[in-house]
């Protein structure tokens, strides 16, 4: 993970650092630093924790200079301490570094037979003392760093910054992404466009293996074989004022409240306005054998959903799997499959070195993500974006749904190019999918009601999820939900198991959420629950008003949701438990946003 950013600006360039790395904090926040060259002088401010420790740094010593570099930290090699801290600095040398150097170990051992030893205990160290030792024997800046590139295992993205050298920063790009922006006379280095648009729209993604030397005049890429290359410029069209609170305490609750309005967009997107399906005629279902679906954490559950639409919906066969585990599993793909990869930031490692496995495998690689100038979307055959706008808070909500809502059209156009549903049946399901935006709406009014349970709930050790069919992933999405940002722990289990196991679990000290609406499977949850009940367990049933009239009795608390067609219930029912994790983390005062320990975009794997 973490995030880097390099100016070489008109100005003074730590307050731009800073901002940037704002925008990069979802990156990481186990500490943060900049370095600049001022007078030909390379120094460097670095402080641990969040962005703010280090700006309150910069009030009483300020750093000047109009070349600067900058990092927000998620550690991996060694721990959130000073001495981990980037920039890292071995004599005219300074670098900033997202991923990991899995020749590290070998390499510091050579440095420090050398009489290079090392303070810290990172990987990126290793990469400022190579650099510093190729400068010692003779190699100029660029020289030094482009031999130093040549010596690196593993996945980076690098930015290095010389004393003395107030007009050149060397970048490079391996397995995690960087993206060049140009100005008028100024030029920019950053994780992503987010971190940079403020300052620029002008991008240049690098491509694997990849380095690039910065000057103001511009930039020079070369190849991993050195070749000078030419990479496209793009023009990203971020709207840097959506990543503002707007009135919220917490961009988690701004985005959970948002998502009536952004899958409405999805929605009128992607249907053109309500009666047929829109989605790119390239997304052919008729003559796959099977569907794959990949993702990592909250995107493998909307996988998770999206497998039984597939197959209830389409008759067409669907596999899931977690990225990580699919990468190194030899899984078997039918040349004639679909493997789709889900992902809001696009640039999961897991995520992406899974669709490189499946590339040239099957008969088409799609993504469903958020971030449509991703790793992840731009190497697919075909991205589809969600559309959820941007997503800070580090628990996913709006792109949650934003997923669920794509992979549902993209389950009813299954169906139509595989013959089981009319075109007439398909505008029926639009027509009903239409009205999730307004049953959304009102199921945000039970946040207070939300609000009252979550004070209990925030009491307890443990906590069971429980669910049937598509409510069966939805429970493990609240559980994940509800230990990332309140560190409770939860489970999800589908109901059906409970009583192979998890049932050991429930006495009256463990709240057991069963997630219910009235659909064809809830008399056999209400009989798991009822199992619960009568070991004392306190259900808190989620259900429509016709669930809760006919089981409601004897549970511990009900919430009530409008009724909704239960094929598209987990959509709906996505947002009370959303609302039961950050309603139980206010309650206990923890750290809704940037809950400790993750990160929001898991760039290493
Ligand atoms: C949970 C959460 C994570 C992400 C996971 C994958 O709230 O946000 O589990 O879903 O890290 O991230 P993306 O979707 O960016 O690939």
């Amino acid at each position: 993970m973490c995030g880097i950013v390099g100016v070489l600006g008109h100005h003074e360039v730590a307050p731009l650092l800073v901002e940037a790395l704002k925008r990069l904090e979802y990156r990481g926040y186990d500490s943060a630093g900049i370095a600049t060259v001022n007078q030909g002088q390379l120094d460097r401010r670095r402080a641990v924790g969040k962005l703010v420790n280090l700006s309150d740094l910069l009030v009483h010593q300020p750093l000047a200079g109009k070349a600067g570099i900058g990092h927000t930290r998620w550690a991996t090699h060694g721990g959130p301490e000073l001495r981990n801290a980037h920039p890292h600095r071995a004599g005219p040398v300074a670098v900033v570094h997202n991923g990991i150097i899995e020749n590290f170990r070998a390499l510091r051992e050579e440095l420090a037979a050398d009489g290079y030893a090392q303070e810290s205990e990172t990987d990126t160290e290793t990469v400022a003392l190579l650099a510093k030792r190729e400068m010692d024997r003779g190699a100029a800046p660029v020289e030094a760093a482009r031999l130093t590139l040549k010596r690196l295992h593993g996945a980076f993205a690098l930015c290095f910054l010389f004393d003395g050298e107030e007009d050149l920063m060397v970048a490079a790009r391996k397995g995690s992404p960087l993206a060049v922006g140009w100005g008028e006379g100024e030029m920019f280095i950053g994780s992503d466009a987010i971190a940079l648009a403020p300052m620029t729209d002008r991008i240049t993604y690098l491509e694997e293996g990849d380095w690039v030397t910065v000057t103001r005049a511009g930039a020079q890429i070369f190849d991993a074989q050195d070749q000078p290359v030419a990479r496209p410029e793009t023009r990203v069209q971020l709207d840097a004022t959506r990543i503002e609170k707007g009135g919220y305490k917490h961009f988690m609750a701004k985005e959970i409240a948002e998502q009536p309005l952004v899958i409405a967009d999805a929605l009128r997107h992607y249907t053109g306005g309500g009666q047929s399906l829109r989605l790119p005629e390239e997304l052919d279902f008729a003559s796959i054998d099977r569907v794959t679906l990949v993702a990592c954490g909250t995107g493998s559950y909307a996988c998770h959903v999206a497998k039984y639409w597939f197959e209830q919906i389409a008759g067409l066969p669907a596999e899931i799997d977690i990225a990580s585990e699919f990468r190194y599993r030899d899984p078997v793909l039918s040349p004639a499959s679909m493997a789709v990869f889900v992902s809001q930031s696009g640039e999961t490692a897991d995520t992406l070195a899974a669709l490189r496995y499946a590339t040239g495998k099957v008969a088409q690689v799609v993504s469903v993500v958020n971030v449509p100038t991703s790793s992840i979307a731009r190497e697919a055959d075909l991205a589809l974006p969600i559309l959820a706008g941007v997503e800070v808070g580090v628990a996913s909500t709006k792109a949650f749904t934003c997923q669920l809502t794509v992979l549902a059209l993209m389950a009813l156009k299954a169906g139509l190019d595989r013959g089981r549903l009319t075109p007439e049946a398909v505008a029926k399901q639009l027509a009903v999918l239409g009205t999730l935006p307004g049953l959304m709406s009102a199921t945000l009014g039970l946040s207070d009601a939300v609000a009252q349970v979550a004070t209990d709930l925030a009491k307890a050790q443990d906590i069971l999820f429980l669910g049937r069919g598509t409510m069966f992933p939805l429970a493990m999405e609240g559980a994940l939900k509800l230990k990332e940002i309140s560190y409770i722990h939860a489970e999800g289990y589908a109901s059906g198991e409970l009583k192979h196991g998890p049932i050991a679990l429930i006495d009256a000290q463990v709240p057991v959420i069963v997630l219910a609406p009235k659909d064809g499977l809830f008399e056999k949850t209400v009989s798991n629950m009822q199992e619960v009940m009568a070991r004392n367990g306190k259900v808190l049933l989620l259900s429509d008003a016709a669930g809760i009239a006919e089981a409601g009795a004897g549970t511990w608390k009900t919430l009530t949701l409008p009724q909704v067609d239960p094929l598209w219930a987990p959509i709906l029912y996505a947002l009370p438990a959303q609302l039961l994790a950050y309603h139980t983390a206010i309650a206990k005062g923890t750290d809704v946003d940037q809950p400790r320990n993750l990160a929001k975009s898991v760039t290493v794997e």
